[in-house]
């Protein structure tokens, strides 16, 4: 039967079928009474029972404030009922691509999809829902082609729904439109609303929304059959963040887009196509976090030169100022400072000024000797002693340095001895300042060879009343992305919006901190299971900047009576570089910390940043992390492994190497009287021959954990 005939004979009827290329998955849509519903099956059992789609839209597209505009005949524009007829296209792919920096050398692409053309008489408009299956799961999105009716218009909300059908335990943290430093929580579903109050810390810039939580989310069946799902989206572009309502009682989520200050939720032109919602589902916690799914729904890049793309590891004149020791500013902290008219020579010095020549100098030496690639350095320029909380605009110029740093000089003593300085622009949440600025600071850092810089966005967004998360500011990350690609320049943005997969299209933008990273560690502390939850969660669509490697985990070494501390033991601290994949990758504490235990940072010194395979040899979610990885280019291996607050035996079985080779194992384990409160710093390090045949039982504290570094012996 032609394929003209077969989309004909479904013309008109209202359901229809889409199976995953190996069968395991299977996506009913139907329309019922001109309402869209999809459902979604795994090995012939529902795990999303009928679903709602659809979108409501705002009759004006000029809209004034929120409590205008609510409006009860706004309805009839909402594309979300009375679509009457449907007409289908099914496509198919198998492709196996090459991210730039990636986790594998190849990631494979390999879908079914189902395009439905729904029809709204009453409107004479048409919508696409457009879906795609893999073997790991299920993604759909909206598109709206240009036509005559529509061609622009303002989302009110987008309401997609995901009806699963238990109480699942749930690993989530509540929902914000501006941040998601936030700790992670353990529940039931049912249980969210009651422990969604108090599960918020503050923050510099919060807007909560109330029993809803954030996405990537990730859950579990438990039981003799255990499922996980993991809920996420992919390719959010030109269009806000969402997050996840929660209706208790259903086991049901629904869409939450980020609304701008208008209470807008994405303003449309037509031809445009809507993120990816995604469900990723296995009976193995190890699928779902090695699932590719949300990178292989964005498309490829368009860059036509990414060799100046490099895995990078470095380090910062960072962690002293994070934890109080040092500081960003130059003159005293909260003076009234302003670009182009105080003379910040004439300021008086704070005395604790950490980006100054001779401190920058003693970081390069050390960062050069133990063969680092960069050295990030903040506090660089001028305008820190107000930088944020003021909503002012102009805070930073990006280009002028504090009187005692000699940029220069810095730069040229960086270079000739293989290091790079990675430049530091943080905004303080002024994206207008940054626009405004940024092709004269990346000017500034072509000519000194700066190839990498970070970004930062303390603070609430400038155009005041813009999220973090809505869609204008969504458009400035990529944006500055994109601007940077021209002067070929890599980007790390801190408290910019999670990425979902957006590393394929935009390969300089090579990783992103939007979580709660170590720095929480200093301000009121990560959880013991943190590190286990993260890579189900924020790390589903792209790398982290997670800045491990906190050897002197005890604040109170610095500061006499400091309680604060890092919630791990030192050997969990190394496997972090293996159970996070970090392209860009930090050792965050001092050199003097180093220096005292050189044999451990020895592991630091040797782990790859960039890889031609990952195993993740076992995982479970709040739990533990175990993964094997195989260097970009050799044949050498690492293996990490940690551990929630439990102490936890594991075996690994390294039946992954190649047969018949031997290799020479550095292992890096707890000591046996290491404890992560109270005796983090104990490890124990040995050599060993290994082959695949091998198998070496590891004993983890609490908070504990192990590293291994593997190489072939020739
Ligand atoms: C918050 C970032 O996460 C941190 O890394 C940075 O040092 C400060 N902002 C200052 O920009
Ligand atoms: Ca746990």
């Amino acid at each position: 039967m032609g394929a003209a005939l077969f989309s004909m004979m479904f013309a008109g009827i209202n359901a229809q079928s889409l199976k995953s290329p190996d069968g395991k998955f299977e996506m009913n849509f139907q329309l019922k009474q001109g309402v869209p519903y999809y459902n979604l099956k795994y090995n012939g059992n529902i795990v999303v029972e009928d679903s709602k789609l659809g979108l409501r839209i705002f009759k004006d597209k000029a809209i004034k404030f929120a409590s205008e505009i609510a409006k009860p005949e706004d309805a009839k524009f909402d594309l979300n009922s009375g679509f009457t007829k449907i007409s289908e296209k099914r496509d198919a792919k198998n492709e196996t691509w090459q991210p730039v920096l990636g986790e594998k050398k190849n990631y494979i692409n390999h879908y079914n999809e189902l395009a439905l053309t729904l029809n709204q008489a009453s409107t004479e408009r048409s919508i696409v829902v457009k879906f795609r299956l893999f073997n790991d799961g299920l993604g759909f999105r909206y598109e709206f082609p240009q036509q005559k009716n529509l061609n622009y218009f303002v989302i009110r909300e987008e309401d997609s729904e995901i009806d699963l059908t238990s109480d699942m335990k749930a690993w989530w943290m509540v929902a914000d439109y501006d941040s998601q430093e936030y700790k992670y929580q353990e529940t039931k579903i049912s249980e969210i609303p009651s422990k969604w109050v108090g599960a918020a810390d503050a923050n510099a810039s919060q807007t909560l929304i109330k029993n809803a939580v954030q996405s990537p989310l990730m859950l579990k069946k438990e039981g003799k059959e255990p499922l996980y799902i993991n809920i996420a989206e992919a390719a959010v572009l030109d269009y806000p963040a969402s997050h996840l309502e929660v209706d208790a009682q259903n086991y049901k989520f629904k869409t939450h887009l980020t609304a701008d200050r208008q209470g807008a939720k994405g303003y449309i032109q037509t031809p445009m196509v809507t993120p990816w919602r995604t469900i990723i589902v296995s009976p193995k916690a190890e699928e779902v976090m090695a699932s590719k799914m949300l990178f292989n729904l964005n498309e490829p890049t368009k860059y036509t030169d990414t060799s100046y793309i490099h895995p990078t590891k470095y380090m910062g004149v960072w962690w002293e100022m994070i934890i109080g020791k040092s500081q960003w500013a130059y003159g005293q902290p909260e003076s009234n400072v302003r670009i182009g008219e105080t003379d910040f020579a004439k300021l008086t010095p704070n005395g604790k000024h950490a980006a100054n020549n001779t401190k920058v100098k003693e970081y390069i030496d050390f960062a050069a000797e133990n063969g680092f690639d960069g050295l990030l350095i903040e506090g660089w320029n001028i305008g820190w002693e107000d930088w944020f909380g003021n909503s002012k605009e102009f805070v930073f110029d990006f280009i002028t340095p504090y009187p005692d740093f000699d940029i220069k000089m810095l730069n040229d003593y960086a270079h000739s001895k293989g290091i790079k300085l990675i430049m530091h622009h943080e905004t303080s949440g002024s994206a207008t300042n940054y626009e405004r600025w940024a092709d004269k600071a990346f000017q500034l850092m072509n000519k000194y060879g700066y190839d990498a810089v970070k970004t930062g966005y303390v603070g609430d967004i400038i155009p005041r009343g813009e999220h973090h998360y809505s869609q204008w500011t969504i458009n400035h990350f990529y944006r500055i992305a994109e601007k940077a690609n021209e002067y070929k320049i890599m980007i790390n943005s801190h408290e910019s919006v999670r990425p979902t997969g957006e590393s394929r299209t935009y390969p300089n933008y090579i990783s992103a901190e939007a979580a709660r990273g170590t720095e929480y560690e200093a301000f009121g502390g990560n959880n013991p299971d943190h590190q286990t939850i993260l890579p189900f969660t924020r790390w589903m669509g792209g790398s982290m900047d997670y800045t491990p490697g906190i050897f002197q985990t005890k604040l109170d070494y610095y500061f006499p009576g400091d309680t604060r501390f890092v919630k791990t033991t030192l050997a969990k601290q190394l496997a972090l570089y293996v159970t996070m994949y970090m392209p860009l990758q930090m050792a965050a504490d001092l050199p003097e910390n180093y220096k005292k235990h050189m044999d451990a940072f020895q592991f630091i010194k040797d782990v790859a940043a960039d890889w031609d395979d990952t195993k993740i040899l076992s995982a479970e979610p709040g739990d533990y992390i175990v993964t094997a990885r195989k260097a970009k280019g050799t044949e050498n291996w690492f293996v990490g492994g940690i551990t929630d607050e439990n102490k936890r035996d594991y075996t690994v079985d390294f039946s992954f190497l190649n047969k018949g080779q031997k290799y020479e194992a550095t292992i890096y384990e707890d000591g046996k009287d290491a404890d992560y409160i109270n005796n983090p710093q104990s490890y124990n390090i040995y050599k060993k021959e290994i082959t695949s045949k091998s198998k070496i039982n590891f004993k983890m504290v609490r908070s504990g954990g192990f590293a291994i570094s593997i190489k072939p012996i020739k």
